[in-house]
């Protein structure tokens, strides 16, 4: 007799005989029928258990939570909706103990992930990672039908720093020496367009040894692709369809079409951050500040900065001190407030939050009529001498949490593009913003050769954000053998590093390289967004602590 499995049962099978294999999640006794929750990898089903086969009761008395079963039974309707099983042949496989966890209520991580093996029998668990195992079937028939071409890349490599430290594998032969395993399939990527390749994607895991948080491990699994001949906006439109499919047959949601794209440093004046959560409708302008008559006073008064956020509402209530101690605590900001509360006899009705910008009327109607400002809505206006982008942030969170403005069930994208080419860190030193290998948006040797501010420099790189994750990063490459070269000269690599680190990849560029463009998204943080969940070891059979162990086996040691 076949196997049959629960979920794939329906009303069509009743009176069917069928055998069953898994699990009994939880056993009740009523006078005299037993009923046993049991589960298999497909789902859940009620078993029955009649007391008129005292063989089998008595068996099936002996049975403890979570035992391993194998049964035999009929379909029967339990009623015009779902089906049941009556039992007539059981064979226990293997009794189980009392489990460590309840598997049904929230545990704490260091248990569940310790009992990870056991936290699967739930099924919410499960889903997880049929969802993951879904977008991953979905990413390879995409890009299968699109001719893409699915290469491996080794994970015993040389050291090519992506920005974190390394993990190191000794070798057994050449003592003292050690592999390291790979940050992102980067260079081999790029070799691969030399070669001719075109169109390469790997799912893949990648390594790194950096400080971990709620939307990073340790080691993770990238959507890796490379193509030649494209520019920014086919490698756009390739990544938006996709994330469009996986949406739609995961959550049958449709996302925008069009996603928008932002450039680095506007991002960062509208919304304070680049992985701005568009959820969050507020963006700070300076549509207040750039009005002549403002500037002239603020600029008299203050030696500031002003943004202005403003929030278009007609039920807000809200008390300005909540405000002030907010932004007090911060001892940053002082914040005015304009009320705009009506139009009548074509002109603007209004309020300040505070005498002292009890402004001239002619001047305010005037500024209202050419903001074209809405009726019923609010102008926070901050006033402070520093932009602290992760002060503001909060700010701007605070103004969003404070008036619920927040759209918890939406999913919204942007593409940030035109990053730094470069910055300085706390000691003053050099670094990629992306990594070594993206394409200044100067790429004339003599420019980036007498380049002043090498942190004013852009590159030719985009982000890709949802509800303020960073879902994928990718670039133009150089392609040039003397740009790439320069370039580790600027980033102070030593001549004798670079030829003995990435020689043999500097030499690769000289044979005819193609121009040449990718991306790398997160495929654990999609996961993450198609389940909700806030962390990301949730979406990880096997994670690591914070501290980069594992729960399960204590490794490493
Ligand atoms: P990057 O380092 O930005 O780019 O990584 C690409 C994407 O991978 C995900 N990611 C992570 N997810 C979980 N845990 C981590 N520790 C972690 N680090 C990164 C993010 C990120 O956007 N080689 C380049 C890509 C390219 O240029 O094509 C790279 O790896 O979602």
């Amino acid at each position: 007799m076949y196997l049959n499995y629960c979920n794939y049962l329906s009303l069509k099978d009743i009176d069917k005989n069928i055998k069953l294999c898994g699990w009994a999640q939880n056993i009740r006794l009523l006078k005299n029928i037993i009923f046993i929750n049991f589960r298999d990898c497909s789902g859940n089903i009620q078993l029955i258990i009649l007391n008129d086969d005292m063989k089998l009761w008595n068996l099936t008395k002996s049975l403890t939570n979570q035992s391993c079963i194998k049964i035999y039974g009929k379909v029967k309707a339990k009623d015009s909706y779902d089906i049941e099983v009556i039992v007539n042949k059981m064979v226990i496989l293997n009794y189980s103990k009392l489990l460590p966890l309840d598997i049904f209520i929230k545990n704490s991580d260091n248990i569940k992930f310790k009992y990870r093996y056991l936290d699967f029998r739930n099924n919410k668990v499960l889903k997880i990672f049929k969802i993951r195992s879904n977008v991953n079937n979905i990413i390879y028939n995409f890009f299968h039908k699109k001719n893409f071409i699915n290469i491996e890349t080794p994970f015993l490599n040389k050291s090519f720093p992506e920005g974190s430290k390394d993990y190191l594998v000794p070798s057994r032969i050449y003592h003292g020496k050690n592999y390291s395993l790979p940050q992102s399939p980067q260079i081999f990527k790029q070799l691969l367009m030399i070669g001719g390749i075109g169109k390469y994607y790997q799912i893949v895991k990648c390594f790194r040894d950096e400080d971990l948080r709620s939307d990073r491990q340790p080691e993770f699994t990238q959507l890796d692709i490379e193509m030649s001949f494209v520019n920014f906006n086919f490698i756009k439109k390739l990544i938006n369809n996709l994330i469009n499919k996986i949406w739609f047959k995961i959550l049958n949601i449709k996302l925008d079409k069009e996603i928008k794209v932002i450039k680095y440093n506007k991002c960062l004046l509208k919304y304070s951050t680049d992985k701005p959560d568009l959820r969050n409708p507020i963006k700070f302008s300076k549509k207040i500040y750039n009005f002549l008559y403002f500037n002239k006073i603020l600029s008299n008064k203050f030696d500031n900065i002003i943004l202005d956020i403003l929030i278009v509402n007609k039920n807000l209530y809200f008390n300005l001190n909540d405000f002030i101690i907010f932004l007090s605590k911060k001892n940053l900001y002082s914040i005015v407030l304009l009320e705009v509360y009506g139009f009548e006899n074509n002109r603007y009705i209004y309020k300040w939050s505070n005498n002292y910008w009890n402004l001239n009327d002619i001047l305010m109607q005037n500024m209202l009529f050419t903001l074209k400002s809405p009726i019923n809505c609010f102008y926070f206006i901050l006033i402070g001498k520093l932009l602290i982008n992760s002060y503001l942030l909060k700010i701007r969170n605070f103004i969003c949490d404070y008036f619920k403005l927040f759209d918890k069930n939406k999913f919204i994208s942007l593409w940030i593009k035109d990053f730094p080419m470069f910055y300085y860190d706390k000691n003053n030193i050099i670094n990629s913003f992306h990594h070594p290998f993206t394409k200044p948006k100067i790429s004339d040797i003599y420019s980036l050769k007498f380049c002043k501010n090498y942190d004013k420099l852009l590159a030719n790189s985009y982000d890709l954000i949802i509800n303020g994750l960073e879902i994928g990063s990718g670039s133009k490459r150089i392609d040039s053998y003397i740009i790439q070269k320069e370039i580790f000269n600027i980033l102070k690599i030593k001549d004798n590093i670079i030829k003995k680190n990435y020689g043999f990849f500097l030499n690769s560029l000289k044979y005819g390289t193609p121009p040449h463009m990718g991306i790398a998204l997160g495929i654990d943080r999609i996961i993450m967004l198609l389940t909700n969940k806030e962390n990301i070891r949730e979406v990880i059979a096997f994670p690591k602590t914070t501290s980069g162990k594992c729960f399960l086996t204590g490794a490493p040691d």
